[in-house]
């Protein structure tokens, strides 16, 4: 007799986070093209040489990264589901992956010349820092042998740290009431990877509480050890990229908050001292997505309303979790 397929059943959903997660992510599902990204090109001709580098570059940085995620990411995490549920989640946030690679593109083409785009391109193929951190994660995506929790690891690292050296830039132009329309794609992109580390750090956190306590100690001296190898690198990379314009501290402290956001989602202690009251208020003020979208640059959100949606919060992930965090992890 052959082996039994099972048909996906969301009438008996194991883990409502699954079908909550689902929900939102369909909810607040976009596409580049949506968003008039020409509009902002009276802004973009009064940034001098080094400040259209600069955005030009990080948004090549993060179209690696989302590469990554939407062509390795998600499939190796889709070898270690335990719902069908979460394979479904898992396929949107794939596709999702590849919307976010793609509506870089999009910004490309309307602010960048041909010869530009093109060495965006062989930069980002090329540049070290920015290839060793995707080189440290696919290496860990492709090897069978890993230890599918370390998986969702640098999974974690990825979506909510490692885009946030690039999403800086936009983010800071927002803030001043520059390139509206370029911001406005960098938000929605960044509502979506905070719904994706939350919840990818969610199932980690259900692998982790399963583990011994030497094994739940190995893979805390493995996560931190990774994430230190990282940030080092990141350094290095945000030196590269920011030094020229001036920014590279304060783009270091966004890094460090958002790497002990990347922790908490893993259910982890934070590691650096920086909280949100040291990064930069007028970042901070354009990563809120409190006011996302709809409400301050009208103009864009208007035309694009499929659905009412809000920033996710802890909240919305009480929703009958098989297992809570520890609260005494280290
Ligand atoms: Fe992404
Ligand atoms: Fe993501």
């Amino acid at each position: 007799m052959t082996a039994r397929y099972d048909a996906i059943n969301w009438n008996a959903v194991s883990d409502a986070v699954d079908k909550a997660t689902w929900e939102k992510l369909t909810e607040q599902f976009w596409l580049d093209t949506r968003i008039p990204v020409s509009n902002d090109l009276d802004d973009w001709r009064t940034l001098d040489d080094k400040h259209q580098w600069l955005v030009g570059h990080v948004f090549g940085g993060l179209t690696l990264l989302d590469t990554l995620q939407s062509q390795d990411g998600l499939a190796a995490l889709r070898k270690d589901v335990k719902t069908p549920h979460e394979t479904a989640v898992l396929n949107n946030i794939q596709f999702m992956e590849s919307v976010h690679a793609k509506s870089y593109s999009t910004i490309f083409s309307t602010l960048n010349t041909p010869d530009e785009i093109t060495e965006i391109f062989d930069w980002s193929d090329t540049e070290e820092y920015l290839q060793n951190k995707a080189a440290w994660i696919y290496d860990l995506y492709r090897d069978a042998s890993v230890d599918p929790l370390k998986k969702k690891v640098a999974n974690v690292f990825l979506e909510t740290c490692l885009f946030y050296s690039g999403f800086y830039t936009p983010l800071y132009y927002l803030g001043n009431n520059k390139l509206a329309n370029v911001a406005e794609i960098i938000k929605l992109i960044l509502r979506d990877e905070s719904v994706h580390g939350t919840y990818i750090g969610y199932k980690f956190q259900i692998g982790f509480n399963q583990l011994g306590q030497n094994e739940q100690q190995a893979m805390q001296d493995w996560l931190f050890d990774f994430l230190y190898k990282l940030y080092d690198n990141e350094e290095k990379y945000t030196h590269l990229l920011y030094d020229d314009v001036g920014w590279t501290d304060e783009v270091l402290t966004f890094i460090r908050y958002n790497a002990n956001k990347a922790l908490m989602n893993l259910g982890q202690n934070a590691l650096f001292p920086d909280t949100e009251a040291d990064v930069n208020p007028i970042v901070m003020n354009g990563i809120s997505t409190s006011t996302s979208n709809h409400d301050f640059f009208s103009q864009v959100g208007n035309g694009y309303r499929l659905g009412e949606v809000e920033a996710m919060n802890d909240a919305d992930y009480h929703v009958s979790a098989p297992q809570e965090p520890k609260p005494d992890q280290q």
